[in-house]
């Protein structure tokens, strides 16, 4: 309980106001309640609560509160005038403080403080103060709850379950309680205890089956901005054809993914830029990664930063990474970086220092959280980004090979129930020279309207026909294949 400690060493530093940035309000108000706070200095100090819908209200002794005290400058004004010392706790001030007559009358209090000790204490989500009320300040960091504390708040509700029901005995998975355990960290400790309540109340078990409600309910009470999207459908690397050389690289560095982090001299891998020719699957390696070190993968959606919310993109990306870490182990998710940070207009000043945020985030970083970049754009790829060092590895995705192109014709005809093996495939493969995997795909889902169109089942000739039929990407953009790979040579290695 050293935040308590903490807490009452900054009111009694005579810091006149304290500002706690939190979700938890109740669980800030409780600290305030069960705390003697009111002993702190030679005078008793009563506890007000103030909220613009009831008001002001005595919280130390159980008094109704006073409406007529619900105005912000009411009650600021009324602070100012009482001549005792107190503790005012007022919840959700942040949008009064727009207004130069609060955060004058504000001032005042501060300014009066040594004569009358009134704390103020502003609780609110996210709070910003005037400049001018800066001096007279303290943030109070409320810590979320840690490791012990989640134990005890998953074993209250445990308790409560069984108390409601007597005679059933709650079933504990014990390698799923620590993992929840593990998922809940985070979260404030009213969150934790409804998705513990969740995982707990639907049957009366704590199993791995809970697991993934778990981390997406968190996943989604943390993702407030809707930047960062859960993907449900992790790909298993099985459904990638050819990338082997990434596959390898990934399965060597999946130790330091696991649950037991027992292999402490091995770096955790920061993450990899995958570079390369559209459509040859460099999205699908992205999420096949997760599937390989077997964590949740978060996509965060650059280019979502900009739009969202005008002038706040910095604050934006660093919210958004700061959840990211928080779901850590977790693979994140970057797809087409360069639209994100490559210069937008006259934009340049904010993509330089989301950029800049995002390296140095990268840098920083050493918690389980791998990245996975995508980019196909070289000539919009800041330098800063793929100069060594940035991520471990910049792979480059190439067109697929004969032999991988014929394992993907196989993957996604198998992807459709088609056997594959009455097919001749290698003839496919060598009339799709120059196709994408993505071409292939296509391929095949065509054949198989073509085929369902004639009434026959899927044959080689139908696959030949559709092949023979496509004019692939690289044919028409030869140029801009030539220069890519020329750009990928030396800088890149292959992640074929
Ligand atoms: N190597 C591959 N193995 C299996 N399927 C593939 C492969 N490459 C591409 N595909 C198919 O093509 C689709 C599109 O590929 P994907 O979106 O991953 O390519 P990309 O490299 O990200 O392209 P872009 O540069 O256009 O974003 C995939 O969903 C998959 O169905
Ligand atoms: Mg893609």
């Amino acid at each position: 309980m050293d935040r308590q400690k903490d807490l009452r060493l900054i009111l009694q530093s005579k810091t006149p106001i304290v500002v706690i940035e939190t979700r938890d309000e109740s669980r800030v108000i409780d600290m305030f309640k069960n705390n003697s706070f009111s002993n702190l200095g030679e005078e008793y100090l009563p506890l007000f609560r103030w909220t613009i819908t009831d008001g002001l209200q005595r919280l130390d002794i159980d008094l109704e509160p006073q409406l007529h005290n619900s105005q912000p400058d009411d009650v600021l004004k009324h602070i100012r005038a009482v001549s005792k010392s107190g503790i005012y706790v007022l919840l959700d001030f942040h949008p009064y403080l727009e207004d130069p007559v609060n955060v004058r009358l504000l001032k005042d209090i501060c300014i009066r403080f040594n004569e009358t000790a009134r704390h103020i204490v502003l609780i609110s989500h996210q709070l910003k103060l005037p400049q001018e009320l800066e001096s007279f300040s303290a943030k109070f960091d409320i810590a979320l709850p840690t490791d012990e504390e989640r134990q005890s708040i998953v074993k209250r509700v445990a308790a409560e379950w069984s108390n409601q029901n007597p005679g059933s005995k709650i079933d504990i998975d014990p390698k799923a309680y620590q993992l929840l355990i593990k998922n809940l960290a985070g979260l404030t400790a009213r969150d934790t205890e409804k998705l513990a309540r969740n995982a707990i109340f639907h049957d009366g078990a704590i199993t791995k089956s809970d697991l993934p409600a778990v981390m997406q309910a968190k996943y989604d009470l943390l993702n407030r901005g809707g930047i960062l999207h859960f993907e449900y459908d992790t790909v298993q690397f099985a459904d990638v054809g050819g990338l082997e050389n990434l596959k390898r690289w990934l399965q060597q560095r999946k130790v330091a993914f696991g649950q037991q982090q027992s292999v402490t001299q091995l770096d955790t891998p920061k993450g990899i830029l995958l570079i390369g020719i559209q459509g040859c699957g460099k999205s699908l390696a992205a999420k096949a990664t997760a599937g390989i070190l077997g964590t949740p993968i978060l996509r965060l959606d650059f280019a979502a930063l900009y739009n969202k919310y005008h002038g706040e993109t910095e604050r934006n990306l660093r919210d958004s990474l700061k959840t990211a870490d928080i779901m850590a182990p977790c693979v994140l998710w970057i797809d087409e970086i360069e639209k994100g940070i490559a210069g937008r207009g006259s934009d340049t000043g904010t993509s330089q220092r989301v950029l800049g945020t995002f390296l140095t985030w990268m840098a920083e970083k050493k918690n389980a959280l791998f990245v996975v970049a995508t980019a196909n754009d070289i000539s919009s790829l800041p330098p800063e980004l793929v100069r060594k060092g940035r991520f471990d590895e910049i792979f480059f995705v190439d067109l697929p090979s004969g032999t991988i192109r014929r394992t993907i014709l196989k993957i996604h005809l198998e992807l459709r129930d088609q056997d594959s093996n009455i097919m001749n495939l290698d003839q496919v493969a060598i009339a799709t020279r120059g196709f994408s995997g993505a071409e292939i795909e296509q391929v095949v889902v065509s054949a198989l309207y073509a085929a369902h169109a004639h009434g026959n089942p899927l044959s080689t000739k139908d696959l030949l026909a559709e092949a023979a039929r496509t004019k692939p990407l690289s044919v028409v953009m030869d140029e801009k294949v030539g220069a890519l790979r020329q750009w990928a040579s030396g800088r890149t290695v292959s992640a074929d």
